[in-house]
């Protein structure tokens, strides 16, 4: 609680962009009912840890988080503690909280959110634990406090059926579900008109949207909506499935204005045999064809991806596909995971599992390569001026500015005007694999900002 007596909550957020923004309508509820946000968690009233589920070490976080906040409950009875999300929604994780952490007032998963005022009540004045881990769920029209005041996300579907054999995520979020077209565009509209500059369209595979409705609706069609909108903001969307990334949507995006030239493709292995034991529905061939069919469309584009190493039955052979894919591809950026066996899942009880040791000696060979493939693509930006959103400031230097190209790619510069939230023209003076530093030009008119030029972005036909 506050010297004031007001009541304070505090969410630590683990995960993907998803979870971010459930903590996001956690925090709605929250300043709903009366409650102020405090960094500080030995403050916080309430206090949440909204859990990942998508590899152990988030889980070993998490747990050893509760290890040490067991002291700060009993010193403060009255704190109310909640675990919610991803990790708790697996039956075996809820049941360990309930026995060796008893002290947690409220275990909940990712379905409960329409739900959450009710079981804060109910923990609030029961002995035990309460333990919600229902999947029938309502999402729409809950309340929202954004954590950022230029870029906000956006569901635009729920759950996943894919079933990659290494992913919990369909176990834990539950079946693919699209939420209504004009539930997305009123929510979309009413941040334009608030000011927001950047609007990231999140599902766990985005380019299955509608499948699932009534109405005759794709992706697609979704995106050339959205960029039709009134306003000067910028489009992402995550997460991408190379599978399901159709002509349509490639030639949507090659006709935008507003959508960013940011492909992000998980490629999880270059090895067909892998791949095929991933369930991922696509060979190396066919994802090289969608990369020279975006590359050919789209100008100007980065390619970015993920990468599992260590696979049940990944032999060196198929790591060696893996980082010929790196050489032919030459991806922007990779985001490079070690396996990580996930109770329930197909690949866990997969003959040929690989031992740590390989799989970290893996690992480092792949960022090496990686960062030397992406410090030159970048060397190639020197010079060149970038359009940025800007961010945020550094935490060290207020007047150091960080933000991002159309691209996906981190800028840092200086300068001592307030730029917060707007579009400016950077000149890059320095590369390297991760970040690009800048010198600041001048602020984009409002003519340029959130759009690109035709002549800019339409390659020939292919
Ligand atoms: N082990 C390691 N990495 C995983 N990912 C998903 N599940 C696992 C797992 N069991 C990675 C995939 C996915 C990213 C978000 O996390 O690469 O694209
Ligand atoms: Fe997991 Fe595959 Fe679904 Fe992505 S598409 S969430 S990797 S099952």
């Amino acid at each position: 609680m506050g010297n004031d007596g007001t009541k304070k909550y505090h969410i630590l957020t683990y995960g993907c962009q998803m979870n971010v923004y459930d903590s996001e309508v956690l925090s709605g509820y929250l300043e709903n009912m009366g409650y102020d946000h405090t960094e500080k968690e030995e403050e916080a009233d309430v206090l949440i840890i909204n859990t990942c589920a998508v590899r152990k070490k988030a889980e070993e976080k998490v747990f050893s988080r509760l290890g040490k906040l067991r002291p700060l409950k009993e010193k403060n009875p009255g704190m109310l503690m909640v675990l919610w999300g991803c990790m708790v929604q697996q039956e075996s994780a809820a049941q360990k909280v309930k026995e060796k952490y008893g002290f947690v007032d409220l275990v909940a998963g990712t379905h409960s959110l329409g739900r959450f005022p009710d079981l804060l009540e109910k923990a609030r004045v029961s002995p035990r634990t309460i333990l919600d881990l229902e999947t029938e769920e309502e999402r729409e029209d809950l309340p929202i406090k954004r954590g950022h005041k230029a870029k906000a996300w956006v569901p635009i579907s729920h759950g996943c059926n894919n079933f990659c054999s290494y992913c919990v995520v369909p176990y834990v979020r539950g079946p693919e579900k699209s939420r209504p077209l004009q539930k997305i565009l009123n929510e979309v509209k009413e941040l334009v008109d608030n000011g927001y500059k950047e609007i990231t369209l999140l599902g766990q595979n985005v380019n299955s949207y509608g499948k699932d409705l009534d109405q005759e609706m794709d992706f697609a069609d979704l995106l050339n909506i959205l960029d039709h909108l009134e306003g000067r903001f910028q489009i992402r969307y995550m997460t991408s499935h190379p599978r399901d990334f159709s002509e349509k949507i490639i030639r949507t995006i090659q006709h935008s204005q507003k959508i960013c030239e940011h492909f992000h493709l998980p490629l999880q292995s270059g090895s067909n045999n892998v791949l095929k034991l991933m369930n991922r529905g696509y060979s190396r061939e066919y994802y090289l064809g969608l990369v020279e069919k975006i590359r050919v469309l789209v100008q100007n584009s980065s390619v970015t991806t993920d990468i599992i190493v260590g696979f049940p039955g990944e032999e060196e052979k198929d790591f060696e596909d893996t980082l010929e894919m790196l050489e032919k591809v030459r991806f922007d950026a990779a985001y490079t995971f070690i396996y990580s066996p996930r109770k329930g899942t197909k690949a866990t009880e997969m003959k040929g599992q690989v031992s740590s040791d390989i799989k970290k000696k893996r690992i480092v060979t792949l960022n090496e390569i990686q960062s030397r493939i992406s410090m030159e693509i970048n060397q190639q930006l020197l010079g060149t001026e970038q359009v940025v959103l800007v961010e945020g400031r550094s935490k060290t230097d207020p007047n150091v500015y960080t933000g991002r190209t159309r691209t996906n790619k981190i800028v840092h510069f200086s300068t001592n005007e307030n730029l917060l939230g707007m579009f400016v023209n950077v000149e890059i003076t320095a590369a390297k694999s991760w970040t690009l530093t800048g010198n600041f030009k001048n602020k984009v008119t409002t003519q340029e900002s959130g759009v690109r030029s035709q002549n800019e972005k339409t390659g020939e036909n292919i």
